[in-house]
């Protein structure tokens, strides 16, 4: 008791916050309820049941670290009851070397949603061959629950081997929904979409929408530093162009007054975000059933040990906990 006295008196000075700190996005409400050890309510999304709304989005396999990475992230999907979408399958479809990697159904069992994924330029092939016998192939493979598609035009277009798109991404997405036979998500990969391609995704009968919002991984820079040179500095302007998670929300939420019955009726806000607070202000705001997913955030605890990940899970599980009891998101 003496001693956490003498620490306070030396802390009183250091820890004073300043008003411009202030996370004013909520209210707090400290009166109303006992600390809590309840937990989440397990949901139904995706088809499935979540103990937590919380996504581990994409991120690529195919490297020597992608084996743990996954499989941590996994196994943390399957204790905590949260979805996690594969990075980019893309290595799979012509070679087996690489399944290992991705091949998590069996440590993340079956209760959690698993999605396989693929790049819009792939899939513009297959749509153009009308045959996607291998991507269905792929997804049976890994036991997945369905396929996420990533868009990301501009991340291509900054990369020196990266692909050219011929067909619009929203024609090539409704055949690939129509011909796969398995739920599709679609997703951006780090700068978000505007208005009217948000419009037209949620016209189709797709799963969810993936946000891959602006404002954390920044794979159109990412691109430019590994080209570097003239080339970063012309097109580095292109990089800082998108849409973060808070307006994309607010995009949501008009769309739905226009529209108050989409076809699509799921999201995953993704994108920058930081912290249970950020997920919980978001998943709050949005008008739809929504969870919130994180990559960068997971990827710097996902690479070492099984027991680092979970505790950063915990952690994360705990403050969304008291998120919920005393905070409520101002409208
Ligand atoms: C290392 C790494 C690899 C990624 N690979 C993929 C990928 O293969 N497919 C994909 O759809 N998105 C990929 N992403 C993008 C993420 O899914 C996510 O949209 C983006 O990183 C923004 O989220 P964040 O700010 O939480 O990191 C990757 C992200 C990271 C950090």
């Amino acid at each position: 008791m003496e001693e956490r006295k003498k620490d306070h008196i030396e802390l009183a000075f250091r820890s004073r916050v300043g008003k411009e700190e202030r996370d004013d996005r909520f209210w707090y409400e400290p009166l109303l309820k006992a600390h809590s050890t309840e937990p989440w309510t397990p949901f139904t999304f995706l088809g499935k049941t979540f103990r937590v709304p919380i996504w581990v989005s994409s991120m690529t396999g195919g490297t020597r670290m992608a084996h743990t990475i996954n499989h941590n992230l996994a196994r943390a999907c399957g204790e905590f009851g949260m979805g996690m979408g594969l990075g980019s399958c893309r290595v799979l479809l012509d070679d087996d070397r690489a399944f290992p990697d991705f091949d998590v159904r069996g440590v993340m069992g079956d209760a959690s949603p698993l999605y396989a994924n693929l790049g819009i330029a792939q899939m513009e092939k297959f749509y153009l061959q009308k045959d996607f016998s291998r991507v269905k192939k792929l997804v049976e493979k890994l036991r997945a629950d369905g396929l996420i598609i990533h868009v990301n035009p501009m991340q291509e277009s900054l990369q020196p081997e990266g692909d050219r798109l011929t067909v619009p991404p929203i024609e090539v997405i409704a055949g690939a929904v129509e011909k796969l036979g398995c739920p599709v998500i679609v997703k951006e990969v780090g700068q978000g979409m505007g208005p009217e391609s948000l419009r037209s995704l949620f016209r189709l009968p797709l799963e969810a929408i993936e946000f891959g919002a602006f404002g954390g991984t920044n794979f159109a820079r990412l691109e430019l530093m590994r080209t570097g040179g003239r080339q970063e500095e012309l097109y580095g302007p292109l990089a800082t162009v998108g849409h973060d998670a808070v307006e994309m929300v607010e995009t949501v939420n008009r769309l739905l007054d226009e529209d108050p019955n989409p076809s699509c009726q799921q999201v995953i806000i993704s994108g920058g975000i930081r912290n249970y607070l950020d997920g919980y202000a978001l998943i709050s705001s949005i008008r739809l059933p929504a969870v919130y997913g994180q990559a960068g955030e997971f990827l710097k605890h996902a690479r070492g040990s099984y027991e680092e990940i979970r505790q950063y899970v915990e952690w994360q599980i705990r403050g969304l906990q008291l998120a919920r009891d005393f905070l409520v998101v101002k409208k």
